[in-house]
């Protein structure tokens, strides 16, 4: 029974959702985003508490749940976060499915005639998306978690099996829903097992790579799961729910392939970076033709320059370099120079992941920049860091009309004075491409493991108070 009081509550945790989204779109705000959420989810469960009967069930499972919810998210680490979403992904599309048939044998819930009908196709069209989003995340989460081979795999005639399966899920629909009472289980216990396979199998020809934009489309797929279950249950709140997510998980998938220049069918059909110009070897590659510099050459450059802007990749992210570049960024501002970050779209491997590793080591995040506002400024810079980027940096997106990332925005370092490029070797990027960045003459390279050399850098910055710079260096590391 739904009375005005659940109704206006509905409203303000829909409100207090697009709020906390809208907050969630700035790191200064993002916690305050994040405080609405909760606060709207806290209103949306008191809310449905109130509209069922059984409440010892409803307390017991959303206990367990927000049991379960607060230790797994306090243990994560934030490398695991990709793995974390698939699998909270995995749980809605499971949801889903468990609501379509509960909604299915329930007696009496699919009223009759024209609604009957339309009620059995939300039902349909609700199992098959939470049962695509289920395998589809659980095979994303065996990627990550390396349980399953991280590359693409790719079955033989799969395009055929994607067809067949395709052709099959959209036969059984007409016995399903013309099926008299509920002896429509086997055509809808048959669609259950056809979409979870093509879940599985749409996921596992994907390189691990990618997984970044495979996991927010699951995520947009979790939403439209969350939807269907809303149109089912006749419940608006998970319509609009359902619909936020649905749609902030497609536009943020749309973000990723606009900042690697690729499409979703590119990105779904898997095999990026074959027959690129990759390069050799990991670490070969024509070392002679690059500028090699050292950390003390690099301190220098840095104690002259006035204006610096440090850029962020990847590789920072594996050498877990960000505390030691934090430092330094509050040593040169405390000596009044202008210190910036450039934060390329799709630098590393998942949305923001520079963002949350600038965040954790404490950088102001009104010095942290987005592409766009700091790229007609590298003109005027004295000095560049790339801390272990690579494709992001590459003047061959712009230049070169043959490059398999033609095309792809990427950061102007190259317009600087000086660049110096922190990185193990000259080995290609996740695009398997080379870049002429490192071969260009204002651009210095600093050969090795970016945070053993940051931390060199930060020994000859660090002012020697009591102490080699050296230990003070090591207290950080
Ligand atoms: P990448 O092009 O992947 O390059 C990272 C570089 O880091 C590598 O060339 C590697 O060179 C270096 N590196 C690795 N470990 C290092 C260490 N310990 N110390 C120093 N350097 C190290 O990075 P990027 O510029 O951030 O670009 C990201 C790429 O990922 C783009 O192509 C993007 O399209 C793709 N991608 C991003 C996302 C999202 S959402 N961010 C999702 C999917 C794909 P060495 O081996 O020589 O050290």
């Amino acid at each position: 029974m739904t009375t005005p009081f659940v109704t206006t509550a509905y409203i303000a945790a829909s409100i207090l959702f697009i709020l906390s989204l809208s907050g969630l779109s700035t790191q200064a705000t993002a916690k305050g985003g994040n405080l609405l959420g909760v606060l709207g989810m806290a209103i949306a469960f008191l809310a449905t508490a109130l509209i069922s009967q059984g409440y010892p069930i409803q307390i017991g499972s959303i206990g367990l749940g927000i049991l379960v919810g607060v230790l797994a998210a306090s243990r994560v680490a934030m490398t695991a976060m990709p793995e974390m979403v698939a699998l909270l992904n995995s749980f809605v599309g499971l949801a889903a499915v468990l609501v379509g048939f509960a909604e299915y044998l329930q007696a009496g819930s699919a009223g009759a005639g024209l609604e009957e009908t339309i009620h059995r196709i939300e039902i349909y069209i609700g199992v098959f998306i939470g049962m695509v989003t289920f395998t589809g995340s659980m095979v994303a989460v065996g990627k990550l978690q390396a349980l399953l081979p991280s590359r693409a795999v790719l079955l033989p005639a799969r395009h055929l099996l994607t067809m067949a399966m395709l052709v099959a899920m959209v036969g059984l629909a007409v016995p399903f829903v013309t099926a008299p009472g509920q002896s429509g289980l086997l055509p809808l216990g048959l669609l259950t097992l056809i979409s979870g396979i093509f879940g599985g199998v749409i996921v596992l020809a994907i390189g691990g790579a990618d997984m970044a934009v495979v996991i927010s489309l699951l995520n947009s797929y979790s939403g439209l799961a969350s939807a269907a279950a809303g149109f089912m249950l006749n419940n608006d709140l998970l319509i609009i729910t359902g619909a936020l997510v649905g749609s902030s998980g497609a536009i943020l998938s749309y973000i990723m392939c606009k900042g690697m220049n690729r499409s979703f069918l590119n990105v779904l059909l898997g095999g990026f970076g074959e027959g690129a110009q990759v390069s050799s070897g990991k670490h070969s590659g024509p070392v002679v033709e690059a500028t090699s510099t050292n950390v003390t050459e690099v301190a220098e450059r840095l104690r002259a320059a006035q204006t610096i802007v440090i850029v962020p990749g990847y590789g920072m992210a594996v050498a877990q370099a960000q505390h030691a570049i934090a430092e330094i960024t509050r040593i040169l501002r405390d000596q009044g120079k202008q210190v910036r970050f450039g934060i390329h779209p799709v630098a590393g491997r998942m949305p923001g992941h520079m963002n949350v590793l600038l965040a954790e080591a404490n950088v102001p995040y009104d010095i942290v920049l987005e592409m766009d506002e700091i790229n007609d400024d590298f003109a005027g810079t004295d000095l560049v860091l790339v801390i272990g980027a690579n494709d992001t940096v590459n003047p061959s997106a712009q230049e070169d009309p043959t490059s398999p990332i033609a095309g792809m925005p990427v950061m102007q370092v190259w317009q600087a004075e000086t660049v110096v490029v922190f990185k193990r070797s000259l080995a290609a990027g996740y695009a398997g491409v080379d870049n002429p960045l490192f071969h260009r003459d204002n651009t210095l390279m600093c050969f090795g493991d970016a945070r053993s050399n940051i931390n060199g850098v930060l020994a000859q910055l660090t002012p020697v108070a009591g102490g080699s710079g050296s230990e003070a260096v090591l207290s950080l590391a």
